[in-house]
């Protein structure tokens, strides 16, 4: 498909060039309180301060399938403040872990402007985690309490984990717990405890392709970038209505779901409930949806829909439209512009760089199939294994040059992981390879480790292995990342099993279930093949990608450190 013309050359960005050659980050701090107070608190910049001039303005609309709950900017204020409250009478401070592991709710957003307002570091978890993969990730940053749901909370490893000292509850409470209604009781004035730039902001727990879960650390300054891509790249206005599908427990959901739209003073829509493409269309068309951040694999899903699906819907509001997480296939943008009557614009980041680094801007044309462009004040470049620089076309490592706000702090206590993105320094090694063209259009080409990507969510094929050698019949499993039309990729595990398998479907069933109630259903298999032995090197490591190879069908190429079983 040729080059489609510029979606809005009136956009907030305007010029892309232009905004590139003007563009210098010490510029984007005049549009915060801290530049001139010198007083730092995400949860203030982003909420607090909005209070004077538009206490009245919707931040949150949450909205489930019957009804529609809305929080003002100063209703949101008051009751993280009121939570914020109760952390300090819980002896919650500054820089203590709290995670947040609840349905998406208004209770979620103020517990987490609260864990802000008192200087400690929220750290948000998608809700189908299961008891091991909390124990992973609680184990490694040691939380002193936790938000939850009274749905949830029977996941929540407490014996094992020392630290936990407060469990807080949505909904019904025990013993040894804390009702989140309890914040009705507390005072609704609160001076948030103020922080530097470099001081932590949240942490992300996301995937690498050997070893548990990672915590990636933020720090505060990330919302300078948060504020200058959620008005650049999300072109965002007062009067939109901003929808990020994302959940908060992912990057996305927290770096485009909460502080983009609420730094820059727009409200953030809440959808409650599964993916169905009614519910998603009745979203758009009960909130009148005019800007919409979403992830190719649903518009696979919405594409697979009948026909007319779509068009039983008003759908009109929409005047912009985004995606995240994978590949964007030029088929899905092709479908966009017949059914949405606009293409879809694609942006890359991950969550180590906590903003949105390359993009296709609404004044750009948009080359379909790319990714667009390095955002203004981003160095990005193909970089090769060595650290040079290459030339157009050529693929290699994708790279951005260190300096940009959003960049992580750390990884949590593992600072030889963090320094392995570094090993080019200047340059910040994304793990993926890229090539750029003859129009400085960035390219995606895929990932350079085993790390699966599965209805754009990360999951590192460790965690699955690790899960599935706890089960009894289990003696080794190797997973990779098979490609799928529709979620990208699926996870498919090879199994060498203990003893004769009467049953395979059975098998196969069971295993499945057993990665889904410990680890997370996004994290099961799709597929489980039998298998004698797994390819290894000779030091005894399994090579996945041989059996990615020999899945596809691939040339198996150089395989010198192999050993047995290949
Ligand atoms: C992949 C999500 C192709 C990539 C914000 C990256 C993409 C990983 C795109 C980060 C895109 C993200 N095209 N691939 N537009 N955006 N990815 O940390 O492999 O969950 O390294 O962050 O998703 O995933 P993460």
């Amino acid at each position: 498909m040729d080059k489609l013309p510029a979606h809005n050359p009136d956009s907030n960005m305007g010029d892309y060039n232009a905004a590139c050659r003007d563009f210098r980050w010490e510029e984007v701090l005049k549009n915060f309180e801290f530049s001139s107070t010198g007083r730092v608190n995400a949860a203030h910049e982003a909420v607090d301060r909005h209070v004077k001039t538009m206490g009245d303005r919707i931040a949150l609309r949450f909205l489930d399938d019957e009804e529609e709950e809305t929080y003002t900017f100063q209703e949101l204020s008051l009751a993280s403040n009121r939570f914020a409250n109760l952390l300090l009478e819980l002896g919650v401070n500054k820089k203590d872990r709290v995670f947040i592991f609840m349905p998406r709710s208004l209770e979620l957003y103020i517990a987490f402007f609260g864990i802000l307002k008192v200087g400690a570091i929220p750290v948000p978890l998608f809700e189908a985690f299961m008891r091991e993969g909390l124990l992973d990730r609680m184990g490694d940053c040691d939380p002193v309490a936790v938000v939850t749901h009274e749905s949830l909370k029977e996941r929540i490893p407490r014996d094992e984990v020392e630290t936990l000292e407060s469990v807080i509850v949505v909904g019904g409470t025990e013993e040894n717990e804390i009702g989140f209604d309890e914040i009705k009781t507390k005072d609704s004035s609160f001076e948030p405890v103020w922080l530097d730039l470099d001081d932590p902001l949240l942490i992300h727990y996301t995937s690498g392709s050997t070893g548990k879960p990672k915590g990636v650390l933020h720090a505060q300054r990330a919302i300078i970038g948060h504020y200058q891509t959620g008005k650049w790249i999300l072109d965002l206005n007062k009067d939109d209505n901003y929808w990020c599908t994302a959940d908060p427990g992912w990057v996305t959901g927290t770096s485009y779901g909460i502080f983009a739209p609420l730094l820059n003073g727009v409200g953030t829509i809440i959808r409650q409930g599964r993916f169905t493409a009614e519910r998603w269309y009745e979203t758009i068309e009960r909130a009148k949806v005019t800007v919409w951040y979403t992830a190719p694999t649903a518009l696979r899903l919405l594409m697979g829909e009948k026909e007319d699906t779509a068009s039983k819907f008003d759908l009109s509001s929409l005047r912009y439209i985004l995606s995240v997480g994978e590949p964007l296939n030029p088929e899905v943008i092709r479908w966009a512009l017949k059914v949405y009557k606009q293409p879809i614009h694609d942006t890359w980041w991950m969550t180590e760089t906590g903003m949105i680094m390359i993009s296709n801007y609404p004044s750009m044309p948009i080359k379909p199939g790319s990714m667009g462009k390095p955002f203004p004040g981003v160095e990005a470049a193909i970089i090769d294994d060595n650290g040079k620089e290459l030339g157009v076309n050529e693929v290699g490592n994708l790279a951005l040059k260190k300096g940009w706000p959003s960049m992580m702090k750390e990884i949590w206590k593992r600072e030889e992981k963090f320094k392995e993105y570094f090993i080019f320094d200047p340059w910040f090694i994304s793990g993926d390879s890229a090539y750029i063209d003859e129009d400085g259009y960035f390219h995606f080409h895929g990932r350079v480790d085993d790390v699966i990507n599965t209805a754009g969510e990360r999951v590192g094929p460790f965690e699955v292995e690790s899960r599935l050698v706890e089960h009894p019949r289990i003696v080794e499993a190797a997973v990779i990342g098979k490609p799928d039309p529709v979620r990208g990729e699926i996870i498919k595990a090879f199994v060498v099993v203990r003893g004769v398998i009467e049953d395979r479907e059975a098998l196969c069933r069971e295993l499945i279930e057993f990665v889904k109630g410990g680890l997370a259903a996004h994290s099961a298999p799709r597929e489980i093949e039998f298998i004698d032995t797994l390819p290894k090197t000779r030091s005894g490591k399994i090579m996945q990608r041989v059996l990615k190879a020999r899945e596809l069908g691939y040339d198996l190429g150089d395989l010198s450190g192999a050993g047995e079983g290949v």
